[in-house]
């Protein structure tokens, strides 16, 4: 255990250092060792997604995901799992002997909970379901409100956004941000506020890199988390083209030469670009492989190969069509669709 702990170490100022500088107001100083406390204002840049979790057993993968060394834990109210989660945080702190302080928790409000009156109740329920006093993050999760009594959706957020400011001033949360907006949504916001999003949480990955609107965001110090880091390996997504992400010969030939399994490569390529990462596994060889990632160093070289896969430009997570709403207005493929097949 000490062994592995020293090394992660080692492990960790080397891919650190030749990370991105800049992510203000968050910084990217990962702490990701037992031993040290988080800086109030660092995110670890390796998380651990909470969508989907088998709910026999959600529990103890949380709580296995802290004993592998995960400090940062994605959570939402629309993945109807806090419950589960929360315990298994108590437990994973409990097993490594960490404090609360020791962790980043992220959740997020839904759709159904939009509007001044209903924000507050939402993080109160999502606080009480993680047995938490406080989360380090709250994002909007999408820039759409959904009637309670009607069900329909319509594009709302500002009323929404200035709600959730006044939950940092009452402590519920140290930071807030949004999730799924397009750039004029967030500009709208920015030009609306005096308290902008911490940080951006999308879907980005070798097949959906979103280049541009990364460095739109590095301008605009606002950090970036990207979901889905395994592109279409979530089952919830339409299988099909492009191919298998984990099973892509670039990622594999990379992960040979560098000792890195494949999932290790696609995190170490998103990590390298100052992005968090959010791997979700509901097991725990590959929740113990995914946090690897920290020890899976790309060269320049790998990492444009990887950058030659946005050739795909495939997005995954557009319900959109679904909800009656457009989505994603001006990034690449508002409309969800595979560039070669426009
Ligand atoms: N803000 C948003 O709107 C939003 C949207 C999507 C996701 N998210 C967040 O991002 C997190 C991650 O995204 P995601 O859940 O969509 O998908 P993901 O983490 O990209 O992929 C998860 C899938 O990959 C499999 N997997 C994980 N590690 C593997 C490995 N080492 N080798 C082979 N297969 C592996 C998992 O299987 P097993 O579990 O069976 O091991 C699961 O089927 C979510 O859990 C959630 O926290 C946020
Ligand atoms: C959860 O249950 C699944 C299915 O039985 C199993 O494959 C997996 O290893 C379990 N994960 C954990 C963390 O216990
Ligand atoms: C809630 O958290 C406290 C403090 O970590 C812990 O002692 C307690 O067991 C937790 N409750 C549940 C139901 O997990
Ligand atoms: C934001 O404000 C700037 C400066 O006033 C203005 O030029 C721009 O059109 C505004 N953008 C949006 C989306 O409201």
């Amino acid at each position: 255990m000490k062994i592995s702990i020293s090394l992660l170490q080692l492990a960790v100022v080397g891919v650190w250092s030749q990370g991105p500088a800049a992510q203000i107001p968050i910084s990217p100083n990962t702490i990701l060792t037992p031993t040290e406390p988080l800086n109030l204002d660092s995110i670890p840049l390796l998380g651990f997604g909470t969508w989907n979790l088998d709910r026999s057993n959600a529990t103890e993968a949380v709580s296995a995901a802290i004993q592998a060394g995960y400090r940062h834990i994605d959570c939402a109210a629309a993945y109807k799992n806090q419950d589960l989660v929360g315990k298994g945080i108590a437990d994973g702190l409990a097993k490594t002997g960490l404090k609360r302080e020791d962790l980043w928790i992220t959740s997020k409000l839904w759709n159904d909970h939009h509007g001044p009156k209903n924000v507050e109740p939402a993080i109160d329920t999502a606080l009480a379901d993680l047995n938490l006093t406080h989360l380090d993050l709250y994002h909007m999760h999408w820039p759409v409100a959904t009637s309670s009594f009607t069900g329909a959706n319509k594009i709302e957020y500002l009323a929404t956004w200035a709600a959730m400011s006044e939950l940092v001033h009452k402590g519920k949360t140290r930071h807030i941000g949004v999730s799924n907006f397009s750039p004029h949504q967030l500009q709208t916001v920015l030009n609306a506020t005096t308290h902008p999003p911490a940080v951006h949480q999308m879907e980005l990955h070798p097949y959906l890199p979103q280049r541009d609107w990364l460095a739109w965001h590095a301008e605009h110090g606002i950090h970036v988390t990207a979901y889905s880091p395994f592109a279409g390996t979530n089952p919830t997504y339409a299988p099909g083209e492009p191919p298998q992400l984990l099973h892509n010969k670039v990622l594999e030939s990379i992960g040979a030469r560098r000792d890195c399994t494949p999932a290790q490569v696609a995190l170490a390529w998103g990590l390298r670009r100052g992005t968090s990462v959010l791997p979700k596994s509901s097991h725990a060889a590959r929740i113990a492989e995914n946090f690897g990632a920290v020890r899976c160093e790309l060269t320049d070289e790998d990492v444009g190969r990887v950058d030659d896969l946005a050739e795909y430009h495939h997005r995954f997570n557009n319900p959109g069509k679904a909800w009656g709403v457009d989505l994603y207005e001006g990034l690449e493929d508002s409309r969800g669709k595979h560039r070669d097949h426009e």
